[in-house]
């Protein structure tokens, strides 16, 4: 039985086809259960995505299937997210319609996981009396006993344990039939940023093991058609600290794989990104030329108050040992303005390191005040109001950095996997990722071709500061290849 994500402790599912009406059943102890409806809402980062999919992959075993009616659901799910005060609201307004749902499905089975459920599970249950269970991070794996509890007469209960096994050892589930797929390889943090919630919501960091990893990514690429992976975790280049195994011998074998054909990975913070990973990036071919690295300031007394345990200038130094390692490398990052008591000085130095990094695309972020944090209880003088100003501020400045970068791309070609289509007034618009992480939009020759996972070379003929638009020059179609050679 697979450790790690929550043991199951309940009986196991069995299915059969019942003769009298030809559909599918499934048995779990003395429950029976008929093809059911799950609506599942989910809030936050790619690791919640992630952990949405893996459990839709198990409520299958129980015969559910997914629906995108909420009226339709016979068990709503939410999967939350903690990290600002605005994540929380979302979830909140969403919990409240659930009522509704309820009022006219008496049977209708409503649970909560993620961020939220593992901190406040407990005041959740109580608070809203429409809501029958609470499940935390650490106990998804488990996420079908849950139900079978609530089928069972059991309600207004939380799981929300962290798992005590001594590897952190699972198995990718995927349920989508793209070639892109997330694969978890570290759980938790143990960083204690001063302003951030994840080590309260995910726990200790927790890595699996290598050679779990490239048996599971082989898999993945020989059995489900996989081409691009991206690792996931919160604080990924902690990577196999625990073993003595790190991110880039990870990257270095999972290379090996034939048909493998893009590396990413996820989420990196600044001080564990190791010469050897530097290395890595000019090294390996498969490995993405993107690289998100979060710096949050440009100021070095912000930056020690929210505990980030490096300067701007060596940031700014590893930017460069990157650059160097591969030219083609593209920065992005996340920034937080408005932290505790920051001053215009302090604000402006973000600024200059902005002009200096020189970012393809930046996330940013108001500071919120999360409840348990170091700082939330700093003293602080700034109004939301200048808060507000200083993003938009920001934002701005942002943008017309990128519009430079963008504009130097036009005449270029590059490759991109096709991951679906837009609709910008009026025109439908076929689009994708290149290997270096930029959006390219292109008019397909015919309106009714299908280009969905080609892979195909566009040539740049305009840009906005936040994507491009390019011509079709060659289409190779879905046949996986040697794409960057
Ligand atoms: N593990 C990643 C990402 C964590 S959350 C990392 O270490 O960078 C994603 C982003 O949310 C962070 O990079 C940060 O910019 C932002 N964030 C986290 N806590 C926040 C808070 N309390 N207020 C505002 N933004 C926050
Ligand atoms: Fe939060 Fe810092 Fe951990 Fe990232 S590294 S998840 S910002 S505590
Ligand atoms: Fe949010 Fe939890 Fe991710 S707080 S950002 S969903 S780890």
């Amino acid at each position: 039985m697979e450790t790690g994500l929550g043991a199951r402790n309940g009986p196991i599912e069995k299915s059969f086809i019942d003769p009298q009406t030809g559909k599918k059943m499934v048995q779990k102890g003395d429950i029976l259960f008929p093809p059911r409806k799950v609506w599942m809402k989910t809030f936050g980062c790619q690791m919640n995505y992630h952990d949405t999919e893996r459990i839709l992959f198990h409520l299958k075993d129980l015969n559910f299937s997914k629906t995108e009616d909420r009226e339709d659901a016979d068990l709503i799910l939410f999967n939350t997210c903690a990290i600002r005060d605005l994540s929380n609201l979302k979830f909140y307004s969403q919990l409240g319609e659930a009522k509704h749902n309820k009022k006219k499905k008496k049977d209708l089975v409503v649970g909560v996981g993620g961020c939220v459920a593992q901190t406040e599970g407990k005041e959740l249950i109580k608070k809203f009396k429409h809501l029958d269970f609470a499940f935390g991070t650490d106990v998804i794996d488990s996420i079908n006993d849950m139900v079978y509890r609530t089928y069972a007469g059991e309600s207004k209960f939380k799981v929300n344990a962290w798992d005590r096994s001594d590897n952190f050892s699972i198995e990718t589930k995927i349920t989508h039939g793209s070639p892109q797929a997330f694969v978890n390889i570290i759980k938790g943090c143990n960083k204690y940023c001063s302003y951030c919630i994840v080590p309260y919501t995910r726990g200790k960091e927790k890595s699996r093991r290598l050679s779990e990893v490239v048996e599971d990514v082989k898999k993945l690429v020989r059995y489900q058609g996989i081409q691009e992976i991206t690792l996931l975790g919160q604080n990924v280049n902690s990577y196999g600290k625990e073993n003595g195994e790190s991110l880039a011998k990870l990257i270095m074998e999972l290379e090996k794989i034939g048909g493998l054909e893009l590396i990413r990975y996820t989420t990196s913070h600044p001080y564990d990104v190791s010469d050897e990973l530097i290395k890595a990036h000019g090294l390996s071919k498969k490995l993405s030329n993107h690289l998100h690295l979060p710096v949050q300031s440009g100021s070095n007394a912000v930056l020690q108050r929210m505990l980030r345990e490096y300067t701007a200038e060596h940031f700014l130094g590893l930017c460069a040992k990157l650059r160097k390692s591969n030219p083609n490398i593209v920065l992005s990052t996340d920034i937080i303005v408005g932290f505790p008591n920051e001053t215009d000085k302090e604000y402006q130095a973000t600024l200059d390191l902005l002009d200096k990094a020189q970012f393809d695309f930046i996330y940013s972020y108001t500071f919120s005040a999360r409840a348990g944090t170091k700082a939330a209880v700093m003293e602080d003088f700034l109004t939301n109001e200048v808060r507000k100003k200083r993003l938009h501020n920001l934002q701005k400045y942002q943008l017309g950095i990128q519009e430079k970068i963008r504009r130097g791309l036009v005449g270029k070609t590059m490759r991109v996997l096709v991951d679906g289509t837009s609709n910008m007034k009026g025109i439908k618009k076929w689009k994708g990722r290149t290997n270096c992480n930029r959006i390219i939009h292109f008019i397909p020759e015919l309106p009714e071709s299908n280009y969905q996972w080609h892979w195909v070379d566009l040539k740049i003929t305009s840009t906005t500061p936040l994507s491009c638009n390019g011509d079709l020059v060659q289409d190779y179609g879905r046949i996986p290849q040697r794409i960057y050679e």
